[in-house]
């Protein structure tokens, strides 16, 4: 074993130690309210953040029982008044406020905030809630800076409360199935040697807001805001965002982080704003990452694009030599192809790991092996001759697991869960902290114009 893997190995150890051990240190504190009307144990509830992913969350945040939100945070009062109307339909009463420390001060009765501001408050919001004796939920990217993440992480440590991290793929049933039965637990893809994602953007418009509804200048400067077209625009700017891999491309590395068990070991990348003139970050980028696997080493390359929608959308795909796995938030994307040289996959379909696709793409299933056809001489004076042999199709098959539920349903039933009985969390801090580490490092590529490594210990807060 060479020193970089088996220091990789100790540090994924230590991730997956001290993950467990920070959800069972955590979870000790809450003390059960009794059940509410729903029949579950009532967890009190308060949102910072009330834009497009707040409500999102909010939304699945409803359907999950004995959530009750006590609070909604939000500077712009557009976004505050619609969150409180929108909990008032459903029969919730929360305190609306301007101010998050005036929010944590006055409502003592909240076991948890939910927090989904812009990239660069995510810190300075966790940390306090974290202090203020409160459990948090906080979208990713973690933060934009890696003394921010770490900070977020530390307070979770030394308050002994939950952090969970938004990266929700983590607890889509489809993705634990195909981690746990498909890549990891039966090795069904061979030997994994590469890895491609993507997620493709069409051109998007200034967000703008409504006549007469902005933020003064002195409120926008008291929160940190240069203008409103800033505030609105907040993920095109280097002071409030990480760029598109931190937004878009943060999904699905951390997925490759996650599947594969262990964090990469470097990385190069290309990137510009080519396009926009508007944008501080570059407007596309490509990322290539080596993994250093037991198995031996993974390529991964990745692309965001903010100009098109072409290209398929958003999807992970692994590549081994058995089989490959495209997979994406949406099911429609996701599909199991197996080679015609790997081992028959009745097993797996007698088991309900995968599925013969009844229809579309790849039905009913080619499982011809490879077969020698005809001889060929070399060329040359040699007599040598190689076998030539048919091509055989990929065979592509389904995945028999849904998500019935809204995509963020999950992985917040696990932190809830998590809260209340003491479930390990699905993207505690320490795992969301490496996935930053892996992110960040792009811009940094993109700049230097060169690949960098990552150091042992890097990925540990
Ligand atoms: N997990 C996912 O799939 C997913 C999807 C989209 C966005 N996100 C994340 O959610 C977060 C929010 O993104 P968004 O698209 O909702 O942005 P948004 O601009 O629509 O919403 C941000 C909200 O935060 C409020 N805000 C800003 N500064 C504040 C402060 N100091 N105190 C209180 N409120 C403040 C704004 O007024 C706004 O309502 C980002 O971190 C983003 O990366 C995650």
């Amino acid at each position: 074993m060479s020193d970089t893997l088996s220091s990789s190995l100790t540090r994924r150890d230590f991730l997956s130690t001290s993950a467990k051990l920070g959800a069972f240190i955590a979870a000790a504190p809450y003390i059960a309210r009794g059940a509410d009307a729903t029949g579950a144990d009532q967890v009190n509830v308060a949102v910072i953040g009330c834009g497009e992913q707040g409500r999102i969350l909010i939304n699945a945040a409803l359907k999950i029982p004995g959530v009750r939100f006590k609070a909604v945070c939000d500077i712009w009062p557009v976004n505050r008044n619609y969150a409180e109307n929108i909990l008032k339909k459903f029969g919730h009463d929360p305190k609306p406020f301007e101010d998050y420390r005036e929010l944590l001060s006055t409502v003592k009765e909240i076991d948890a905030v939910i927090i989904a501001t812009p990239d660069f408050k995510h810190a300075e919001h966790t940390v306090a809630a974290l202090k203020a004796g409160k459990h948090v939920y906080c979208e990713k990217l973690m933060s934009n800076t890696i003394e921010g993440a770490r900070s977020m992480v530390v307070a979770a440590r030394e308050t002994k409360k939950l952090l969970q991290l938004g990266h929700q793929r983590r607890s889509n049933p489809r993705y634990i199935h195909a981690k746990d039965k498909i890549v990891t637990g039966n090795r069904l893809l061979g030997r994994v040697t590469n890895i491609t994602g993507e997620w493709h953007r069409a051109v998007s418009a200034d967000l703008g807001f409504p006549a007469g509804k902005g933020l003064s200048e002195a409120k926008l400067a008291e929160y940190g805001y240069a203008n409103m077209h800033e505030f609105r625009n907040w993920r095109w700017f280097k002071r409030y965002a990480g760029g598109p891999m931190s937004d878009l491309g943060a999904h699905q590395i951390d997925i490759y982080n996650w599947m594969l068990g262990v964090n990469p070991r470097s990385c190069m990348a290309s990137g510009g704003v080519d396009y926009y003139k508007t944008h501080e970050w570059y407007d596309n980028a490509i990322a290539i990452f080596e993994y250093e696997t037991k198995e031996g080493i993974v390529r991964a390359t990745y692309n965001v694009l903010t100009t098109t929608s072409a290209g398929g959308g958003y999807h992970e795909y692994f590549m081994g030599d058995e089989g490959a796995l495209k997979i994406s938030e949406n099911p429609k994307a996701t599909k199991l192809y197996r080679e015609a040289r790997a081992p028959e996959w009745d097993e797996w379909t007698a088991k309900g790991v995968v599925a013969a696709p009844l229809s579309g793409e790849g039905a009913p299933p080619a499982v011809k092996p490879w077969e020698k056809v005809g001889v060929k001489k070399l060329a040359g004076p040699s007599k040598a001759t190689v076998d030539v042999r048919e091509t055989a199709a990929l065979s592509a098959w389904d995945i028999p697991v849904t998500l019935d539920k809204a995509i963020h349903q999950p992985h917040l039933e696990n932190f809830f869960d998590a809260v209340r009985k003491g479930t390990p969390l699905n993207c505690p801090g320490e795992a969301a902290f490496a996935s930053a580490i892996t992110i960040l490092k792009i811009n940094e590529a993109v700049a230097a114009q060169k690949t960098l490594t990552f150091a042992p210990g890097d990925f540990i807060a």
